[in-house]
Formats: structure tokens, C-alpha cells, sequence
């Protein structure tokens, strides 16, 4: 199950027609990264270097020049070394680069000065990532000022510099059915691994204990590393929406929240489950998580075409408001607590976010200033969530300490929305039989 070599080139003619003629776009790879001396991060590529290309390398810059008489696609890239690659494994070359990557010319990475600039040389508009990598910035700056140093020799730097994001980001935020097809195999490892979670937890375990059951199941069926670093807290940890010390223990009769999704073919699954670390749920904790869950069953409602991206967060907002105004927790009308956003306390997140090649994918949430319409092909999460501190002031004792979300990923449909995610149970009753096993 991998992306054709045929819809990458689909891709990049997708992107040149927006691009339009007399223009170039310069995409660079990802950089490496060191995390200590001599040791480096493992490599990820850029999203939208490998979306438009499938190339996994470091050191590379793409370009893309509609009309070129010698191919539109050009690649920069790290040429082939034996005694390199015998340390570090193969190198593609210019020459694979355009046997395996269909580019049209390729030449390597260190003559990129010497090249470009006589690419960029007349074209009218130049589309690039502007201000993601002061690095490349100030690299395609030092591109423009060869070409302005010979403008009395006639030459003619680009007039338009135009942030590539918003033509590239909006192709991406349309699934093909072969990326759709990826994502649901990504949501179902994610499911299953939160399955195994559940099974292996117990009280006393550490909360990295847990994670890594979550890891081995990622890897085992895969998937080289999670899409995120996954969230595992108990207790009240969950309160803290971006937990990633995941080093206490696991208490009894706390909950324990864990927000992990592998990366699967550089697609993201993104789930969140909140589940009893005993095997069974508290009354508070019952009251709460009911309340959640109401809410993502009314968010995951308001997912379908004709409706805009805030819906699904207007009808969580609203189950939420009025949960804690039955719990007593908020007091006064509903109405004015919606328009006080009185919830913000107990829930300070949106209610999900596009989700793709990135797990916060990209595609604007608004156009023209007004909210997007949902349209089939576009994926995201539906993450409502409660969180109430273990200080919350004004909250009486028995709620403080808890925290809750429940996040799934679904597809927009023609009919509605499809729930990618539904293998992992969220009712309290299928968790706590599931977890009693
Ligand atoms: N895992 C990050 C998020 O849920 O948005
Ligand atoms: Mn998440
Ligand atoms: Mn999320």
C-alpha cells in the first residue's frame, strides 16, 4: 500500500497549474538534526518535500518550472559515495532520482549555487516556503541577489515572491483514495494499539510503561515511530494537555488519558482514549467522561458536507456548557455561559484539527474570513475534552484532578462522515469489559 509514482506526478502537475506560467517553486528537504554529539535525531522528511516528490533523503531541493523546455521537475541531491554509503546505507543519486522519481533533470546538491539562480533567471513569480527555515530563506535570497548583480547584463530576477503553502496546503487537504486508504490503515494500528493499552494496564505500572506498549505495538505492525510523542498521564497529569514526561506511576482509581498515533507511510493517526487505571470508572468520573463523550457524539454529527469547520466545535461547546451546568460546576443560563465561554476553563482546546501527511495537517480553517466548508476527501479529529485541575477554584473537591478526552479521526464523506477510528471502544461499558479480560 504505498503512493504511486504516477500520483506524485499528479501532484506536481496539480501544483504547476495553480502555479500558472513564467514561475518556479523551490521546495528543500527536511535538515538534519543533531541531538548530541555525533548523534542525530532520525531523519524525517519534510511534509511537503516528500508529498510532492516521495523522495526520503536529506540534502535535496526540489524545483518545479511549468513549461520548461528540459522537464518541469528538478531535483538537487546528495550524489552516490561508496565509502559514505557503506557507513550510512544507499544513496539514490541524481541518476535515481530520476529513474525511481521521475524527475525530468537532477544534478547534485553541491553545484545548487551554480544552477538555480540560471533557473530562477526570468521567471516573473517565485513560490517558496517564506519565513518556515531562515536558513533557506536567506539561501534563496543569496539565489535572487546573483541574478540582481547581473541585471545590467540583462537579467531578470522574479518580480512576485508567493507563499507556496496556501496553493500546496489546500491540494493536500483533499485525501485521494490511495492516501485514504493509508490513513485508515494508520487509524487501525492506532486502534489497536489503544486495545493492547487497555488490556496491559494496571495499577503501578509507570506511565512510560505504558507507552511503550503503545510503541511496540506501532512498530510491530510497521510503523517506524509515532506521529507525535505520545501523551500518557494519570491522574491529574491529564490537566496538562501537552504531558510528555510520562514518568509517574499509574494510581489506583485514578484515570490515565493517552493521546498516541503512529505514523504510518508518513500518515498520522491521532487518538485519544481516558480509561480507569484499575479497570473501572469512578461516579465522578462516569459524570464526567458521559459528558465528553455526548459532546464528541454531537461534534462527530456536525461532520459532513454543507456544514463549516466550527459546527462540530459549536455542538461540543454547547453539551459540554451544559453538562457542567447539571454537574453544578458552572451556575447561571446556558445561553450566557456559552457567550461568556464560560467552558474555556475546563476546555481550552478547539474541538479537532485537519489531520494528514502532519497530525495538525495544513489547509487554511478559513477562507475569505468566513469558516471552510467540510467537503468529501478532507480528514480530521473530533477531540472534545474536560479538564479540571487538581486547584480548580470554585470546583467542589470530588471533580478536581480529572481529565478527559476523547479524540477520533474521521473522513468527510458525500454522505456524511466516517469514523476511522471506531475499532477502539469509547463507552465506559466496552472499556471496562475490554479491560476486565
Ligand atoms: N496529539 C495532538 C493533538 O491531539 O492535537
Ligand atoms: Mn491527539
Ligand atoms: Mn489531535
Amino acid at each position: 500500500m504505498q503512493i504511486t509514482a504516477k500520483e506524485f506526478q499528479q501532484r506536481r502537475k496539480n501544483l504547476m497549474a495553480l502555479m500558472g506560467e513564467n514561475s518556479i517553486a523551490i521546495l528543500p528537504a527536511a535538515p538534519t538534526r543533531t541531538r548530541n554529539r555525533d548523534v542525530e535525531y532520525p531523519y524525517r522528511q519534510d511534509s511537503d518535500f516528500y508529498y510532492m516528490s516521495g523522495f526520503v533523503e536529506p540534502a535535496a531541493v526540489m524545483v518545479l518550472k511549468p513549461g520548461r523546455a528540459h522537464g518541469e521537475f528538478v531535483m538537487f541531491c546528495r550524489e552516490r559515495d561508496p565509502n559514505k554509503e557503506m557507513w550510512d546505507g544507499g544513496i539514490v543519486g541524481p541518476e535515481g532520482v530520476c529513474d525511481q522519481f521521475g524527475a525530468d533533470d537532477a544534478f547534485p546538491i553541491s553545484d545548487i549555487d551554480e544552477i538555480l539562480p540560471g533557473l530562477i533567471e526570468g521567471c516573473d513569480k517565485l513560490f517558496y516556503s517564506m519565513g518556515s527555515n531562515p536558513d533557506f530563506d536567506k539561501q534563496v535570497m543569496e539565489w535572487i541577489n546573483v541574478i540582481r548583480s547581473k541585471v545590467r547584463s540583462g537579467a531578470q530576477p522574479p518580480n512576485e515572491f508567493i507563499v507556496l503553502d496556501h496553493f500546496l496546503h489546500d491540494l493536500r487537504l483533499y485525501k485521494s483514495n490511495k492516501e485514504i486508504q493509508i490513513m485508515k490503515k494508520a487509524c487501525r494500528i492506532t486502534a489497536e494499539a489503544h486495545i493492547a493499552a487497555m488490556k496491559a494496564c494496571s495499577v503501578g505500572m509507570m506511565e512510560y510503561q505504558l507507552e511503550g506498549v503503545y510503541l511496540q505495538q506501532f512498530i510491530q505492525q510497521g510503523c517506524r515511530s509515532p506521529a507525535y510523542p505520545s501523551i500518557v498521564g494519570g491522574g491529574a497529569n491529564a490537566c496538562t494537555l501537552h504531558y510528555i514526561d510520562n514518568n509517574k506511576e499509574l494510581i489506583d482509581g485514578d484515570l490515565v488519558l493517552v493521546d498516541a498515533g503512529c505514523e504510518y507511510q508518513y500518515y498520522a493517526g491521532d487518538v485519544t482514549r481516558t480509561y480507569p487505571v484499575n479497570g473501572s470508572y469512578s461516579n465522578e468520573q462516569r459524570a464526567l467522561y458521559e459528558i465528553v463523550l455526548e459532546a464528541q457524539f454531537a461534534a462527530i454529527g456536525q461532520v459532513k458536507p454543507g456544514n463549516h469547520w466550527d459546527q462540530p466545535h459549536q455542538a461540543a461547546v454547547e453539551i459540554i456548557t451544559q453538562g457542567l451546568l447539571d454537574l453544578g460546576v458552572l451556575k447561571g443560563r446556558l445561553s450566557t455561559l456559552l457567550k461568556k465561554e464560560a467552558y474555556k476553563p475546563f476546555y481550552m482546546h478547539k474541538t479537532g484539527h485537519w489531520l494528514g501527511l502532519d497530525v495538525h495537517d495544513v489547509g487554511e480553517y478559513k477562507v475569505g474570513g468566513e469558516w471552510r466548508m467540510l467537503e468529501p476527501g478532507m480528514t480530521l479529529t473530533v477531540e472534545p475534552g474536560l479538564y479540571i485541575p487538581a486547584q480548580a477554584k470554585g470546583v467542589a473537591k470530588k471533580w478536581q484532578g480529572i481529565g478527559i478526552r476523547i479524540e477520533d479521526n474521521v473522513l468527510v464523506t458525500k454522505e456524511g462522515c466516517e469514523l476511522m477510528t471506531d475499532k477502539v471502544p469509547r463507552q465506559i461499558r466496552d472499556i471496562e469489559q475490554l479491560m476486565s479480560k
